[in-house]
């Protein structure tokens, strides 16, 4: 069976973003593949978190995987920092990855400026720790939005790079990405992506807004000049709100235009924040309802670390072997 892997950081509350590029992806792929799906908490302390949220949101994150559908039976769920072969393998990929291609990162750059205060180097490695994170399982791949797409390529590289200096180690993995999904604009900046970390509470939809807030931010939603609704580049704000629609609604973009044509934008932007609070609503009363079952979600989570322990381990013993650590 093909290996699936991919990870969400508890960082903030997750977007509809999250939920359209990674998440319900995930959910669709969960039967076809062996799948690790990961709470990426290491990845998350890269920027300043408070304790206490950060382990609030870790198991919120893990009620909101399985309310959107993940089945914990099937895949291995689990949190990123109780398997300490992540930290294993990043720390050999480290010494295999330039530190020019690392700052180059279109990630680390966006960062850097946004936290100034707070350049670490955990910042810098991110990248490196999510190879780690995706070579562990001999990923073939690796479902995500497409600002992680450089990510996996830099995964690809050192998986590669590896393998040419000690022989054949790791598989290298193709990135999946969605067309149209994979990138879901900011309400209020439709040429930005929807970020979790957005300052404008009416940039980002979360998966957490009740009925009332998902509609007023739809109503809000900057759109362009012009009255037709149809997507093109001289329309981000509309084409976002379409790509939003055909995510949620389960259309083509053309089904999508003729649905709405001759309708003006309050009622279409009514429309789309309709479909959007219709598939949150059951999300969120599920999330609710495992939330009150804690010791069932540790369950997961601590079932899920001893499959990924189990198949991680099988390979960061033959990394250590391969590159000379002396095994006994
Ligand atoms: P994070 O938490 O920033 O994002 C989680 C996933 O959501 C996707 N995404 C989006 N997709 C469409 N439109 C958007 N506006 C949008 N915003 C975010 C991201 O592309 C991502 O797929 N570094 C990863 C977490 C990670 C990971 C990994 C992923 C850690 N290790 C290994 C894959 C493999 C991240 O971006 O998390």
């Amino acid at each position: 069976m093909k290996v699936m892997y991919s990870a969400v950081q508890p960082s903030g509350n997750l977007t509809i973003g999250n939920y359209i590029g990674a998440v319900r992806n995930w959910v669709r792929l969960q039967h076809e593949y062996e799948c690790f799906y990961a709470i990426a908490d290491m990845h998350a302390i890269t920027v300043k978190q408070d304790p206490a949220e950060l382990r609030r949101r870790t198991l919120e994150l893990a009620a909101l995987y399985v309310a959107c559908g993940i089945d914990p039976e099937q895949c291995a769920l689990y949190v990123q920092s109780h398997v300490s072969a992540h930290a294993e393998l990043c720390w050999v990929l480290n010494s295999l990855t330039y530190v020019g291609e690392a700052s180059r990162m279109t990630q680390f750059k966006d960062k850097s400026r946004k936290h100034a205060d707070n350049v670490n180097m955990g910042l810098m490695d991110y990248p490196v720790l999510m190879a780690a994170d995706i070579l562990l399982y001999q990923t073939d791949f690796v479902p995500v939005g497409a600002d992680q797409k450089q990510h996996v390529e830099l995964a690809r590289d050192l998986a590669e790079r590896f393998n040419k200096r000690y022989s054949e180690t790791f598989k290298v993995p193709e990135p999946l990405i969605v067309q149209g999904e994979a990138r879901i604009c900011s309400l209020q900046e439709p040429d930005k992506k929807m970020s979790k970390s957005d300052a404008d509470p009416n940039a980002s939809v979360y998966l957490s807004d009740d009925r009332d807030t998902v509609m007023r931010k739809f109503k809000r939603a900057v759109t362009d000049s012009g009255n037709e609704i149809l997507s093109s580049p001289e329309k981000p704000g509309i084409t976002n709100l379409l790509n939003i629609y055909c995510a949620f609604h389960g259309c083509t973009m053309s089904e999508a235009e003729s649905t709405f044509a001759g309708m003006g934008y309050g009622d279409f932007k009514l429309a789309v924040g309709e479909t959007v609070a219709d598939v949150l609503a059951p999300i969120q009363a599920e999330k609710e309802r495992l939330l009150k079952e804690k010791d069932v979600l540790a369950g997961y989570l601590s079932a899920g670390a001893e499959r990924a322990f189990k198949a991680a381990r099988k390979t960061l013993s033959k990394v250590y072997r391969k590159v000379g650590f002396y095994q006994g």
